[in-house]
């Protein structure tokens, strides 16, 4: 069972138009909501091949799409492979594409992947082990980068004021013992920011920016985006359901060109119902485009 809600469900499936049918793929299958509803809008025959890098994801939506049987599809692989996935699982050309970035509320709570700042667990924060090409954890960036680059992160990828503070914090601390547990980061970032009164927890940004670069979010969504362009069918669509600004900017420069025509001229927000139901949806937003 998953506790992840999903974000702006009825909102992509209309943006998607599912027909019977048709082929789809889910490239961030998560709790499984968005396929299911994919699933339901494609019936009685049209096909859902749902991705993910994280294997739990895959063992536990199981049961839930399992009376859907062959018209659903599932593969442990990165989204940044979604046109060879879709041509080894026979559904090149697709009729459309969603991606719900980011992580999952079952992947936050997970203490093994070590993402959050609330709960120990090792500094790893990868979201599967094809999340990146190269092994890289965030136990590695704060151990062994320099303070420019750790400070670059920080700054790039998290929007974190305090980068460069939290930075030198993390190699002074790190003379004295690698910095293992995600609690060791957190007292770390605590120590090096200025006590300022607020609702959010001042290792917010720096997590934020590590499980960016760990998991190469920015660089894997420019390369999802080209590989959707080469398996959608000419009137495909893409939908994209962002969290943060850097990846909305990359999403709206990509549906500006060739070969997208942006059906949502500006992005679509969730329903206030569904922010106050469901808070982590406050900053989604969604864009959807056609293939040329
Ligand atoms: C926000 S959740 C998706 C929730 C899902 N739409 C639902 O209905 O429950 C994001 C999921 O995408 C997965 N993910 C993130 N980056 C990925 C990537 N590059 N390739 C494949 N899956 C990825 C995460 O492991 C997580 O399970």
């Amino acid at each position: 069972m998953t506790k992840h809600i999903a974000v702006m469900v009825q909102e992509a499936i209309e943006g998607l138009q599912p027909q019977p049918g048709g082929r789809y793929l889910d490239g961030t299958l998560g709790g499984g909501t968005h396929t299911r509803a994919l699933l339901q809008a494609c019936a009685p025959d049209g096909k859902v091949l749902s991705l993910d890098v994280d294997r739990s994801a895959l063992a536990r939506t199981r049961e839930l799409l399992a009376p859907y049987g062959a018209r659903w599809m599932c593969a442990e692989e990165n989204f940044r492979h979604l046109d060879r996935a879709a041509e080894a699982n026979g559904l090149a050309p697709l009729d459309g594409i969603l991606l719900d970035l980011g992580l999952s509320s079952d992947e936050l709570d997970d203490p093994t992947k070590g993402l959050s700042f609330r709960i120990d667990g090792p500094l790893d924060m990868r979201l599967g082990p094809h999340a990146n090409d190269d092994g890289l954890t965030a136990a590695d960036i704060v151990n062994t980068w320099t303070v420019q680059d750790i400070e670059r992160v920080l700054s790039v990828f998290g929007e974190e004021p305090f980068a460069r503070r939290i930075a030198h914090g993390i190699v002074d601390a790190r003379k004295s013992a690698r910095i293992i547990g995600t609690l060791d980061l957190v007292s770390v970032i605590t120590r090096s920011v200025p006590h300022i009164p607020s609702h959010i927890h001042p290792a917010t940004k720096a997590f934020q920016a590590l499980r960016i670069a760990v998991n190469d979010e920015l660089e894997t969504l420019k390369i999802a985006i080209e590989a959707a362009s080469r398996v959608l069918k000419p009137g495909g669509r893409l939908a994209i359901i962002t969290f943060h600004s850097l990846e909305d900017r990359i999403v709206k420069r990509a549906f500006a060109a060739e070969p997208w025509n942006a059906i949502t001229k500006k992005p679509l927000a969730p329903s206030e119902q569904e922010v106050m139901e469901n808070p982590r949806s406050r900053s989604a937003k969604l864009r959807v485009a056609e293939r040329m």
